[in-house]
């Protein structure tokens, strides 16, 4: 295999040794968890997070496809978005999913109109906004009311009404998502205290769940990826442990993410051009936005690296940029060893939210895909040097 920069770099041990983790901190049977295909798509990543017995988590018609032909078995996969297609929904009823989590009541008429028209009786949910502060970007932020995401709590009761009316559907559950990279705690156990109101307010009008789906949104530590390269699982869970009062008989879903798949992923390019700019220094790299577009959209920090340099020259200070014709194209302000044309950068944690968000923007190539097991990071480099040599 050829490889050939800019190109993802999977660490396979990692994410087997992550999916391991995961699993191993599932406090009850009762705990199901979905990953949600949206972090990462990649054939082998996805085979491994199947592998593992885990149920998939899907925001359009493509990825419920996806997962099922990966093998995820359809009554574990679950689909939310608040614009569902007629295609989609068609998608995910003919499968008969585990859930459609739905986010309005005029979603819910589409839903039992097609399924009526499929002969079916759909499994839905509904999605609640439950106006709980995940304090995360306000970017990735999706469980407060000015968020478009979900019915609002206190439109709930009319949804009951309304379902009630619906031949073709089947309430199992309520689902929520408060937001993305959530370190601490607080907000979950403020996310349990709201659930645990509406389910006692929904019981008191005769409705019963099988299911609660609290999302996902667990962080991971984009500053220590090497001393963190696992998140605490186990303190996640404990925590929906602890304070969300479960039924007899309820499954707790969970959609987790970033926090299975980002720290595997490294985006590995290499030095164009250093460039002595008015005010600094610019390493121009081969990788740009339209490969991973966290720094750009979210001004989020990863960690870069590079892999190559000959770190007794000395160090320097560098705005690593890539080639994209955009002002926001830059992935960080850092000191590097001294840096020159032809070393490789790794930008870290990078496995979440960057191949799948990547564009051909500049109509430029799609980067490859490299698993470590496949060829490692060191192998990799060492060709790239013997085509130079
Ligand atoms: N469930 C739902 C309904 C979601 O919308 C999401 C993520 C997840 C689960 C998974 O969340 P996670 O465990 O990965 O935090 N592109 C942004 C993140 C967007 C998250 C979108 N929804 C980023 O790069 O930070």
């Amino acid at each position: 295999m050829r490889v050939k920069t800019p190109f993802y770099h999977y660490d396979m041990e990692l994410l087997e040794n992550t999916l391991q983790a995961l699993n191993n901190a599932i406090p009850s049977p009762n705990f199901k968890v979905h990953y949600a295909i949206k972090a990462n798509a990649e054939k082998r990543v996805l085979e491994l997070i199947q592998k593992y017995g885990f149920g998939a988590d899907c925001v359009s018609g493509n990825e419920v496809q996806t997962a099922i032909d990966t093998g995820f078995n359809p009554n574990e996969v679950v689909l939310a978005g608040v614009g569902k297609s007629d295609d989609e929904l068609i998608t995910a009823i003919s499968n008969n999913i585990h859930s459609i989590n739905c986010e309005s009541i005029e979603e819910l008429e589409v839903i039992n109109e097609i399924a009526g028209n499929l002969n079916k009786t759909a499994d839905i949910s509904f999605r609640i906004n439950p106006n709980v502060d995940a304090k995360t970007h306000a970017k990735i932020t999706t469980g407060l009311s000015e968020n478009k995401f979900g019915i609002p709590i206190s439109e709930v009761g009319r949804a009951v009404e309304e379902i009630n009316k619906m031949q073709h559907l089947h309430l199992k559950g309520i689902h929520f998502h408060i937001g993305s990279q959530i370190l601490s705690m607080d907000p979950f156990v403020k996310l349990c205290k709201q659930v645990n109101t509406l389910l006692e307010d929904l019981e008191a009008s005769g409705v019963e769940l099988e299911h609660i789906n609290v999302g996902g949104g667990l962080g991971i530590d984009y500053l220590n990826p090497e001393e963190n390269p696992i998140p605490d699982f186990e303190g996640y869970f404990k925590t929906f442990h602890q304070h969300l009062k479960v039924r007899d008989g309820q499954t707790v879903h969970f959609e987790l993410g970033r926090s299975v798949v980002g720290q595997c992923g490294s985006l590995i390019s290499k030095v164009l051009y250093i460039k002595k700019g008015a005010t600094k220094n610019f390493a121009i790299i081969d990788a740009g936005m339209t490969e991973l577009i966290r720094p750009a959209l979210y001004d989020s920090y990863h960690k870069i690296e590079n892999i190559t340099a000959d770190s007794a020259l000395g160090i320097d200070n560098y705005s690593v940029v890539g080639p994209i014709c955009e002002s926001s194209d830059v992935f960080g302000e850092l000191e590097m060893p001294i840096t020159k044309r032809g070393d490789y950068l790794c930008i870290k944690s990078a496995g979440a939210y960057g191949q799948v968000l990547s564009s051909n923007y500049n109509l430029r190539d799609k980067a490859a895909t490299v698993y470590s097991d496949e060829m490692s990071l060191d192998e990799c480099l060492d060709q790239q040097n013997a085509e130079l040599a």
